[in-house]
């Protein structure tokens, strides 16, 4: 069996489809899995995703575009040079779909690598992520490459567009309560209007992108060292430049204010926004608190989650 995690973008989402960097983190509570199960001779490769009810045939040759689970397989059978074996890969995960955790990055990376393992072929972390970031293009138009990166990787990164994802130090535990806004909302659409007003308003919003990537570069120190109050104050920051973007939404924007009440060090929407997920920094004394104010605020899901000082 494979397993994949699902991922949380602390800092730099959508900046960092414009060469800013941005800082994410594998969300290990959360996992994709795919698990691999002979089939008779003669039955071929078939994917197996109960939570979709979902039975997909997979066969060479021609790319299946329409699905990702399938087209993931495809790319697989093709860097192998194999035909479709008799096998079931039965995949499932964890990760609500839809959500900015990276749900669909998660299933990729599961799946390639277990039928990889299957087929006796050795795929390193650069030959999946890149194999998972051709299966993002389905679905996300022209990803930054954040997600797979940190889902297949399965560390916290540094990321800029196009360079090999850096490592960084966390100089104090750092626990994070996140919020699910329970709006489903498109990744590719939030991206796309960025990009129309990023072309009407050049003069506006490319400021903001760099206003956006100066902070992450302080985020990153402010990790380093363990400056909480400082991460804090730059999650609000960064907030208030997404929402000039136009991608925060008015329950995004009362679930961090009901946060910073209850005494988060600073709260920010996580990924794509209008919907999907917001985050908060706080204090361990503080989670059950800032929890407890996002539930009062309208949050569908919650969890809490500490990043471990290394
Ligand atoms: O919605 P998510 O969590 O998949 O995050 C998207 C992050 C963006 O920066 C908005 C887009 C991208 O491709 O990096």
């Amino acid at each position: 069996m494979q397993n994949a995690p699902a991922k949380i973008i602390l800092f730099g989402e959508h900046a960092v489809v414009y060469g800013q960097p941005a800082i994410a983190v594998p969300f290990g509570t959360l996992t994709a899995t795919a698990t691999a199960v002979p089939a008779p001779p003669g039955a071929g490769l078939t994917i197996l995703a109960r939570d979709l009810h979902a039975v997909l045939h997979v066969h060479s040759g021609s790319e299946t575009l329409d699905n990702a689970l399938t087209y993931a397989a495809q790319l697989t059978l093709a860097r192998a040079g194999a035909a479709p074996p008799d096998l079931t890969l039965e995949v499932g995960s964890t990760i609500p779909i839809g959500s900015g955790f990276g749900s669909g990055a998660a299933i990729s990376a599961a799946l390639i690598r277990e039928l990889a393992a299957a087929l006796g072929a050795r795929f390193d972390n650069e030959t999946v992520n890149g194999l998972v970031y051709e299966v993002e293009k389905l679905y996300h138009g022209t990803p930054s490459g954040i997600d797979n990166t940190v889902v297949v990787y399965n560390m916290p990164v540094y990321f800029v567009r196009g360079q090999a994802p850096e490592l960084f130090g966390v100089g104090r535990p750092l626990t994070f309560v996140i919020a699910n806004s329970g709006v489903s909302a498109s990744t590719k659409e939030s991206v796309g209007d960025v990009r129309k007003l990023y072309e009407a308003q050049p003069d506006q919003i490319g400021p903001i992108l760099e206003q956006i990537g100066a902070l992450v570069r302080s985020a990153r120190a402010a990790i380093q060292s363990g400056d909480l109050p400082t991460i804090g104050r730059l999650m609000d920051e960064d907030h208030e430049l997404l929402r000039q973007l136009t991608v925060s939404s008015p329950l995004l924007d009362d679930l961090c204010a009901a946060a910073r009440e209850a005494g988060a060090l600073g709260a920010k929407l996580s990924g794509g926004g209008r919907g999907g997920n917001v985050i908060a920094l706080a204090e361990p004394s503080a989670a059950y608190r800032v929890s407890s104010a996002f539930r009062a605020a309208g949050a569908a899901h919650l969890w809490t989650m500490t990043l471990e000082a290394r």
